[in-house]
């Protein structure tokens, strides 16, 4: 039991320990990948965008550039000017230039240390390959994006330049940053927490299932399983094992009766047979026997034996049904079977014993007999227990009748046996099947065994055996069996007739 505790809290630990560790890393690992997969394309966006915006209104307005003369590209002349300003206030540009063919400056829209610090490789890139050269730098700790585009302005070739400064796209990246960082650790902390609240519960939940356990290996299946509402998997478990306690008491309460309505039984019949022999063997020691008394003791006594050694019998046919000792499945030709069964009866009748013996109607039946799939001798038990019964409950001058029904379509095969007796009352119809269970009616001598063996072992090869309701007076009482499919008997079917 300590062991077992133990080993349960080390199980439990470990169970908590997983389940927050699996939520907090599935946090911090959800997390991680959406802010690398995020914050990085999200700068470059940014910038892209503030990069394709610049473009597009130098392109714009290179027409009016190029529209210039030589007059108006004077340095920093009005015009030029005025287009220059046009470009920082459409684009956000935070310097515009304009260069001639000798990479002098004609225009300057920031002041002159700005422009002296632009490297304008750019520039030169632009003219040497004639196209436009946009690019984004980081030029002395700031971001810059920028745009060199060759012109082509009254015969010369001058290259119009643009920067604009996009730092705060870093800014907006770091709030954004930020913001992520503070989600994580909310985020985190909720896995935490949730992580705790769920394992805790859990575990509490399996805990209480293993006490149980530990209990029902301890006590026996004493205790009820404390209820588990939850609709979940341990939910369900901890219902099984309820269910599993419930059925373990109930078998263990008809063990209990079994047991002692045995031991009861047995006792009986051991007490008078020890009686009797102490009995005889008192008048033997003083020498007074009476032949024809002892005769009578000895007869007794045997009769009391028989009893015993059927009582055992008995007793051994349940213990092999509770502990379900595998019955046959075999092609059964049941017309064959209870004549050889019946014949026991003819020859058990002999000639002291007055009652005629059963007899099997062989009308009704089909040219190849009728098959069941059944163990012949789980069968042949069955109809001998039907037949005790009807002769002992019925009386001697009326037939007892067994008769077999050929399933109708693919239904089951019947056995009936059927006796001109007093019957069973309605309201013991069901009882009579029980263990030890023996009718008002009955006729000393049997133990309320019978019909609950018959009944056992026809349920067990797929069949029943119940007791008709109505007809002619008497008892009926029917054995359904499963029948073979069609092919499966057909090679047996001359060996079963011949020998029949
Ligand atoms: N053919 C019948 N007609 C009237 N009553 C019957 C018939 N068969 C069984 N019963 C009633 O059903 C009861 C139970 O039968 P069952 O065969 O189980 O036990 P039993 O015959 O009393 O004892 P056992 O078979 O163990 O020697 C009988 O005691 C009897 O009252
Ligand atoms: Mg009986």
């Amino acid at each position: 039991m300590r062991r077992l505790g133990a080993l349960g809290g080390l199980g439990a630990l470990g169970l908590r320990g997983r389940i927050v560790g699996a939520l907090v890393l599935t946090a911090a690992v959800t997390l991680a990948v959406a802010a690398l997969g995020l914050l990085p394309p999200l700068e470059r966006r940014l910038r892209d965008a503030e990069l394709r915006a610049l473009v597009d209104k130098a392109v714009e307005l290179r027409g009016g550039f190029e529209s210039l003369d030589g007059h108006q590209l004077a340095i920093n002349s009005n015009a030029l000017g005025g287009l220059g300003l046009e470009l920082v206030r459409t684009s956000g540009a935070s310097e515009v230039y304009l260069l001639d063919s000798a990479h002098a400056l004609r225009l300057r829209t920031a002041d002159r240390a700005t422009a002296a610090a632009d490297p304008f490789d750019d520039v030169a890139e632009a003219r040497r390959g004639r196209r436009l050269v946009a690019s984004s730098v980081t030029h002395e700790g700031d971001e810059v994006v920028r745009v060199a585009i060759p012109l082509r302005i009254d015969g010369g070739l001058y290259v119009l330049a643009a920067r604009k400064q996009v730092s705060e796209i870093r800014d907006a990246v770091g709030v954004v940053r930020r913001a992520f960082g503070t989600a994580a650790l909310s985020g985190l902390a909720i896995a935490l927490l949730l992580g705790l609240g769920l394992a805790a519960t859990l575990v509490r939940r399996l805990r209480r299932l293993r006490d149980a356990t530990v209990n029902l290996a301890e006590h026996g299946p004493v205790d009820e399983v404390p209820a588990d509402r939850n609709r979940d998997e341990v939910g369900d478990l901890a219902r099984s094992f309820a269910a599993m306690q419930r059925r373990l008491h109930q078998q263990e309460e008809a063990r209990r009766a079994f047991v002692a309505t045995a031991s009861h039984e047995l006792r009986t019949p051991v007490a008078s047979l020890r009686g009797m022999l102490e009995l005889l063997d008192d008048e033997l020691a003083h020498g007074e026997v009476d032949g024809e008394e002892a005769r009578r003791q000895v007869a007794r006594a045997l009769a009391q034996a028989r009893r015993l050694g059927r009582l055992a019998a008995d007793l051994l046919d349940l213990s092999r049904i509770d502990a379900e000792v595998a019955l046959r499945r075999e092609p059964v030709e049941l017309g064959e079977l209870s004549r050889a069964v019946l014949a026991e009866f003819e020859l058990g009748a002999g000639p002291g014993e007055r009652r005629p013996a059963p007899v099997l109607d062989e009308d009704g039946r089909g040219e190849d007999g009728v098959w069941a799939l059944a163990d012949p001798g789980a069968v042949a038990q069955i109809l001998r227990i039907l037949l005790d019964n009807a002769m002992r409950a019925s009386p001697d001058d009326t037939p007892v009748h067994v008769s077999l029904r050929p399933p109708p379509g693919d239904g089951p095969a019947a056995l009936i046996v059927r006796d001109e007796g007093p019957g069973v009352p309605p309201q013991e119809r069901e009882a009579v099947f029980r263990r030890f269970s023996r009718g008002t009616g009955a006729s000393g001598g049997g133990f309320g065994l019978g019909l609950a063996i018959g009944r056992e072992l026809a349920e067990r090869m797929g069949g029943s055996l119940v007791l008709e309701e109505a007809g002619p007076p008497g008892a009926t009482f029917t054995l359904r069996l499963p029948v073979p499919p069609p092919h499966d008997h057909d090679g047996d079917d001359d060996g079963g007739a011949a020998s029949a």
